[in-house]
């Protein structure tokens, strides 16, 4: 079984992206678990935190610890990833030396209405994620142009050709996450 994590970078209770994720869930063949590492109760980060992590942060690094993989499924805001998906990526990235994305296979994934679909944001967060030592999913990438009824809000995908992408994804990630594996136990 591989165990996969997925952070929605987008609080609103009305989130595509959220919706995206449980698609996700929905499309999984049986050797993968989904499930949502949550980073909606972390305070702001303060390196005045370093000494003594508070819990929830503790909680937080380790759910990215006990997973094979980390799916990041986030809107674009301002051409960037939205400000609490970069507070929760410092607190994973802290204290110092206990980086918890050092080596954790990651995949990035987005929705938006735009044509470019959430794209830049992407980039930045390749990045953040290259900076971390992140082993990374290059293709396919994840772009997904929304459009209304594309997702239920129960995670259900009404197309084809976007639910097929979708296993596909999760498919190339797994095969990701072996590979990293393998090249660990050497
Ligand atoms: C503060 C803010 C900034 C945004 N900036 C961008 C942007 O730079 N590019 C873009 O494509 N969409 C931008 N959007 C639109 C969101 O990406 C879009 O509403 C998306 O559906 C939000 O995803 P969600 O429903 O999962 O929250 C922005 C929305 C907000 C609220």
């Amino acid at each position: 079984m591989t165990r996969i994590g997925y952070i929605v970078g987008s609080l609103s209770s009305t989130s595509i992206n959220r919706r995206l994720a449980k698609a996700l869930e929905r499309v999984a063949p049986a050797d993968i678990e989904l499930h949502e590492i949550r980073i909606d109760e972390l305070p702001f980060y303060t390196p005045d935190a370093d000494p003594d992590y508070p819990q929830v942060a503790r909680d937080f690094k380790q759910a990215i610890a006990d997973v094979d993989g980390v799916i990041i499924v986030t809107p674009e805001y301002s051409r960037s990833i939205p400000g609490y998906l970069k507070n929760a990526l410092d607190w994973a990235s802290r204290p110092w030396g206990q980086n918890s994305f050092t080596g954790k296979p990651t995949a990035v994934l987005g929705t938006s209405s735009g044509p470019i679909s959430a794209a830049i944001a992407q980039q930045h967060l390749k990045s953040i994620l290259t900076h971390f030592a992140a082993p990374q999913l290059g293709q396919p990438e994840g772009f997904i142009q929304s459009v209304p009824g594309l997702f239920t809000e129960d995670g259900d995908v009404t197309n084809e050709e976007t639910r097929a992408f979708l296993v596909a994804y999760l498919q190339a990630f797994k095969e990701l996450i072996e590979r990293v594996n393998r090249a660990d136990a050497r």
